[in-house]
């Protein structure tokens, strides 16, 4: 087995080989600052830092091909970063070796109104290109809750998904063609740029959600929809959050299929009620949970049709009174309660973040699982999440928790967690990725030799084990 797909560390970047890649390439911004490199050491998962021994910022598919070439050869680690919001620990330099900052391919390249496509490089910030595309009338629906900060890239890398998923699919659904550099410093383009294709092996496919293990994606073509006219947002109260999550599965059960359908727990919307610094929402005594639920399409009167329709579900699952949101203003205030939630979770305690998802119906089975495990290994959690993609985010808090307990008991607890979610059908991580933190687990979800296969796929691309290495597996 080749080094890096190994889970122990790789060589360190020598004096030697650095000056080769200086001279091989002039033009290549690299920063050796420890203090940069520090920055570029963290994402957004727990408290992590790993700093690599030297940042690249390349501008070229020239360039990036150039520091594989060399990376390859010199059997450096090398680990693609992007605007470092991931929370699985995926852009962590755990070894060392190079980080690859992509932020300087930070342009949209086209936006083709004929084919309803864009291509984009992956530095650019998610919502920057949705905006863009808003502006000819067009919409790119993926939006993980960091929009306003993440990179088009990594959101291919991790397959993100986000409230709009439930109705218009994740970051996947909309990949049609990849301009890659290999671990090894080739280029391909992994498609084409056609809505359909039955020619070879999907690779685009295989590199969406592969975490920056395979390739760097220098070039991303999107598909785009057009944009629908009107949304409406409503915030449904329950006393019961397994009640809140039982009306989930009825609603689409009722034959509609709304744009948005996200849950909060009420530690939830207290902390982020907190953390915004609004209280956009009445928050009753009696209430445990809520429902977010947003409904778009281009016939308005078609839309309220939909909305008493929902009204009438939850009814059946003893909801409290329905807020509705009278304007944008208000719909902006409830989306960004919502979009909050994690940084304010965040703010509360040390945790570790789950992002389990199973399918939907087992919804009100999943969160029982999680309070009932959390009880037996006396740890607290708050769940929110994308409860129409039975998408369930678990934050367990450490609050006063001892390190002891934090560091060994409380990954019994989350194997349970895991295995659970096996068995109600579900998987690991709906759209946070595994990276760094999620892949002492992996067992739980596949035999031995299913991971072997996915070894051997990652060493046909990258046969030194230099890319990304000791991520997922
Ligand atoms: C969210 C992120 C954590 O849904 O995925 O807020
Ligand atoms: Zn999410």
């Amino acid at each position: 087995m080749s080094v890096g797909i190994k889970d122990e560390p790789m060589k360190k970047v020598n004096e030697q080989a650095l000056e080769q890649l200086r001279k091989q390439l002039p033009e290549l911004q690299i920063e050796t600052a420890e203090e940069v490199l520090k920055d570029y050491g963290h994402d957004e998962t727990e408290d992590f830092n790993f700093p690599p021994d030297l940042l690249v910022r390349p501008t070229s598919v020239a360039e990036v091909s150039g520091v594989l070439k060399w990376a390859h050869e010199h059997a450096v680690p090398v680990t693609p970063i992007g605007a470092r919001t991931g929370l699985s620990g995926g852009a962590l330099s755990v070894d060392g070796g190079v980080g690859m900052s992509m932020e300087r391919f930070n342009r949209i390249l086209s936006i083709d109104e004929k084919n309803l496509q864009a291509t984009v490089e992956p530095g650019v910030i998610t919502q920057v290109f949705q905006d863009s595309v808003r502006e000819k009338g067009l919409m790119y629906p993926p939006d993980p809750a960091s929009r306003g900060s993440c990179f088009i890239g990594g959101n291919v890398a991790e397959n993100s998904g986000g409230p709009k998923a439930v109705k218009y699919g994740v970051t996947k659904d909309y990949v049609l063609n990849l301009e890659v550099v290999l671990p090894t410093g080739e280029v391909i383009w992994t498609g084409a740029n056609t809505l359909k294709n039955s020619t070879g092996y999907n690779l685009t496919q295989l590199m969406v959600g592969s975490e920056g293990t395979l390739g760097v994606i220098t070039k991303i073509v999107m598909r785009l929809l057009p944009h629908p006219k009107h949304d409406l947002l409503m915030l449904v109260p329950f006393r019961s959050a397994t009640k809140a999550c039982e009306a989930v599965s009825a609603i689409f059960r009722a034959g509609i299929v709304p744009s948005g359908m996200e849950f909060m727990e009420r530690d939830a919307i207290i902390y982020a009620t907190e953390f915004i610094g609004e209280e956009p929402v009445p928050l009753h005594e009696e209430e445990e949970a809520h429902l977010l639920i947003e409904v778009d399409g281009n016939d308005v009167d078609q839309l309220m049709i939909e909305c008493e329709r929902i009204a009438e579900v939850v009814m059946d699952y003893d909801a409290g009174e329905i807020l509705f949101a009278e304007d944008q203003a208000k719909k902006e205030q409830l989306w960004k309660l919502r979009r909050r939630v994690g940084e304010a979770v965040k703010a509360q305690s040390i945790y570790k973040e789950e992002d389990t998802v199973v399918p939907r119906f087992e919804l009100p089975a999943l969160l029982s699982a999680v309070k009932e495990i959390g009880e037996r290994y006396g740890f607290r959690s708050v769940c929110y999440g994308h409860a129409g993609d039975g998408n369930l985010h678990v934050n367990i808090l450490k609050e006063d928790m001892s390190d002891d307990a934090w560091n060994q008991t409380i990954k019994v607890g989350i194997r349970e967690l895991f295995e659970r979610v096996k068995e109600l059908g579900g998987t690991l991580s709906g759209e946070h990725g595994i990276g760094w933190v999620q892949k002492d687990y992996m067992d739980v979800m596949f035999e031995p030799f299913h991971l072997d296969l996915m070894r051997a796929i990652k060493r046909v691309f990258d046969p030194k084990g230099i890319l990304n290495p000791r991520k997922i597996f």
